[in-house]
């Protein structure tokens, strides 16, 4: 067990109640369980968030700059066999451990933030994913971590922290973006043996932080959004006060106009402190669009279609309908606005975008008026027709975690609401179905829920069908509330 023993003064939202880091890492082969764990489920779940690892200052930190942690159950034959947390060994991370720092190529991303927001299997690596240039980084099926990940050095500045699986194909497409990338983001499809097969750049207006994209049977749906790079900030988190000036002068002449050669983009980045604030804000002065790309056409191909100002870190699915592409998922009236620290500010509400590729116009309406965000729908319909999406309820009053997990059926357009209780904070929860051919619903939601009361976390099994508790695997600790997790099978 590594201990470290941290301490952080208050002051900072993100740092306390269940965002306050935990300090071990733990292995835990004797789990305790109540109720039934699907003896479908032959694998991992696994969800990564930020747990800085060392003391920070609650004055600069910010939510999405924290060192990753990734915390996995591995389940067979109905059992829980263990439970595991281990730090992404960054740069920063193995240095505060003490530790030698694991294999680090410099052109796979600049290291200074930790792989914090996702992590997925695929081709045979437990990948610990984060966005913006950053380097993503490999881990064992332990969660030991290997090293920066390039997918066998076919791409290189950083990946994204939502590539999407085709569930055909099972290639992953993704769209990155950095501030180095000049006006254009990076489409790129990783083939089923982990490697690059496609590899285009995409121009947009600017420098604009792509949270997430969708995926079509045929398309792929680039989220030109108004939250773009902030060189101001940027020059005040890696400069001393006297050359901020200066730098934020030499960084308005470049970003969003010049693509920067990665070693200079990873220089640059490497300048930025972990664990501080976040170089991205809301720009009123862009415009907000999406962008529609035959997946295999050059990307000269794209059409856009211009939406009404709002940010989407999270879409739930995406598929073609006739002359029409229908997108759904969680609209921000604005993010990173008033306040650079916290993602929620605009009332983040279930949304239909209906994008009409006759006329090229978008039709927009609400599916659901309550808070809510991380979305997620059955992985085998990514990209088709999909009929339930779900996602955990956020607080009118805080906009923080509630108990509440939504299931949206979109043919009847009724919403589930189910309350796992007083004091139980919900957040992301991952569908699995009973079996490769069982219906849309048939299968397990799971996700951990953390007790306020008792201080602890469950990772906690819903039947998708009901969303009533089946089962639960009770943690040896409280696990923080993160970003994103993903059922990761044996074999993938
Ligand atoms: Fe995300």
């Amino acid at each position: 067990m590594t201990t470290n023993p941290l301490h952080f003064p208050e002051g900072n939202p993100f740092l306390e109640d269940n965002l306050r880091p935990v300090a071990n890492e733990i292995t835990d082969v004797h789990l305790k369980a109540t109720g039934t764990i699907p003896a479908y489920l032959d694998g991992r779940y696994l969800r990564n968030g930020p747990n800085p690892v060392a003391e920070v200052d609650p004055e600069t930190y910010a939510w999405f700059a924290g060192d990753g942690m990734v915390h996995g159950v591995r389940l067979r034959d109905g059992q829980a066999h263990w439970y595991r947390n281990r730090y992404v060994r960054s740069t920063t991370v193995a240095h505060a451990l003490g530790e030698r720092t694991p294999r680090n190529r410099f052109r796979d991303g600049f290291r200074a933030i930790g792989a914090n927001t996702n992590v997925i299997g695929h081709a045979g690596k437990t990948l610990a994913l984060v966005e913006g240039g950053v380097a993503s980084f490999e881990m064992t099926d332990e969660l030991d971590t290997v090293g920066t990940c390039s997918f066998d050095g076919t791409l290189h500045g950083g990946y994204t922290a939502h590539p999407l699986r085709d569930p055909e194909s099972g290639e992953l497409h993704a769209i990155s973006y950095s501030f180095g990338r000049g006006n254009t983001v990076q489409y790129s499809v990783i083939g089923r043996d982990g490697r690059a097969r496609r590899n285009i750049d995409i121009e947009v207006n600017g420098s604009p932080m792509m949270h997430g994209f969708a995926l079509t049977s045929n398309y792929v749906l680039v989220f030109d959004f108004p939250v773009t790079f902030d060189q101001a900030a940027a020059a005040s988190l890696s400069m001393p006060r006297r050359l901020r000036k200066p730098a934020e002068l030499v960084l308005n002449a470049l970003i969003g106009r010049v693509h920067l050669p990665d070693p200079i983009t990873i220089a640059i980045g490497n300048l930025a402190p972990g664990n501080k604030g976040f170089p991205y804000s809301w720009d009123n002065d862009y415009p907000a669009r999406i962008g529609v790309l035959p997946r295999e056409a050059p990307a000269t191909a794209i059409r856009w279609f211009d939406i009404e100002p709002c940010y989407i870190f999270h879409q739930a699915n995406a598929y073609e309908d006739g002359d029409t592409i229908v997108l759904d998922g969680v609209r921000h009236r604005r993010v990173f606005d008033q306040n650079r620290r916290d993602p929620i500010e605009g009332d983040p509400a279930m949304h239909r975008w209906v994008l009409n590729l006759l006329t090229g116009t978008v039709h927009e309406s609400q599916i659901d008026d309550r808070l809510q965000e991380f979305p997620r729908v059955d992985e085998r319909v990514v990209g088709r027709p999909h009929r339930y999406a779900y996602a955990p309820m956020l607080s009118e009053e805080s906009e923080g975690p509630t108990g509440v997990i939504l299931k949206h059926d979109l043919h009847t357009g009724n919403t589930i609401a189910r309350d796992l209780g007083p004091g139980k904070e919900a957040a992301e929860f991952v569908f699995e179905p009973a079996s490769a051919d069982a219906a849309e619903d048939d299968g397990v939601l799971m996700g951990y829920v953390y007790d306020r009361a008792d201080d602890r976390t469950d990772l906690t099994f819903l039947d998708a069908g009901t969303l009533e508790t089946v089962g639960q695997v009770h943690l040896p600790q409280r696990v923080p509330h993160g970003f994103h997790g993903n059922w990761v099978p044996t074999g993938l």
